[in-house]
């Protein structure tokens, strides 16, 4: 189990501030190229309507504008306004909306595709999760996953050091915030590794489902299509 959704949301605005700073040191500067591929994964074209779950402060979102151009539509959701508002000062051709992940407040198949980065994890229900996503996506597209994930072996020893040791101890020096980056190792290793979480997106009725891992594979990003 994850925290209660409350504390969850209050430690992402509690955090804000120094979120974007904390990704590029705790991604040693590769979280836009993870973002980029989960952009490409999603398949969305210039015109599509395209949807980022647990947008945080943005990136995500702003990617996705890029990928359908000024004549698609992106849309932006999380539950925290102190992200939100990051967000904002990102871009105003994003529609940010507050909201919860577990009840989008959209029509069935009303995107192209829908996104989720590094938000899965902080789910209370992930299966209920990947089935809101697939509900808002159209026959045909796509619900793509960018998550922490279980490293392969050779790549444990060095992957927990860094989360568990070092991420904790940069949050402490760069975010002065203990909870936050204490919560992240703990939810990485209770979250279902990669084959599993195919396996939950299989269950919310995705098809065709597949996963990538990417850098040292303690990232990976999974792709399902809604079917028709
Ligand atoms: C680790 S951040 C990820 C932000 C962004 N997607 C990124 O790539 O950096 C997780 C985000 O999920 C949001 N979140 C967690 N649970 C949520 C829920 N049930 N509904 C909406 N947002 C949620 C948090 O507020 C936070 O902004």
């Amino acid at each position: 189990m994850t925290l209660p959704p409350d504390q969850v949301r209050a430690m992402f605005d509690r955090i804000t501030p120094a979120y974007d700073r904390m990704n590029r040191l705790m991604s040693l500067g590769m979280d836009g190229s993870w973002r980029a591929l989960a952009v490409r994964a999603s398949g969305v074209a210039p015109g599509d309507a395209a949807l980022d779950v647990c947008c945080g402060t943005g990136d995500l979102a702003i990617e996705l504008l890029d990928a359908v151009s000024t004549r698609g539509r992106v849309v932006g959701l999380d539950f925290s306004e102190a992200m939100l508002d990051a967000a904002r000062r990102k871009s105003s051709q994003i529609e940010w909306l507050r909201g919860d992940a577990l009840a989008l407040p959209f029509a069935d198949g009303e995107f192209a595709a829908a996104t989720i980065g590094f938000g899965m994890r902080n789910l209370a229900d992930p299966l209920r999760g990947f089935a809101e996503l697939a509900r808002v996506v159209r026959p045909g597209g796509r619900v793509v996953c960018l998550e922490l994930t279980d490293p392969p072996a050779w790549a444990a020893p060095f992957a927990r050091l860094w989360t568990d040791r070092a991420v904790p101890l940069l949050g402490r020096l760069i975010a002065r915030e203990t909870d936050a980056y204490r919560y992240l190792p703990a939810s990485v290793h209770r979250f279902p590794p990669a084959d599993e979480l195919a396996a939950v997106m299989s269950r919310a009725g995705l098809r065709r489902v597949r996963f990538r891992r990417l850098s040292g594979g303690a990232v990976a990003v999974h792709v399902g299509t809604v079917p028709a």
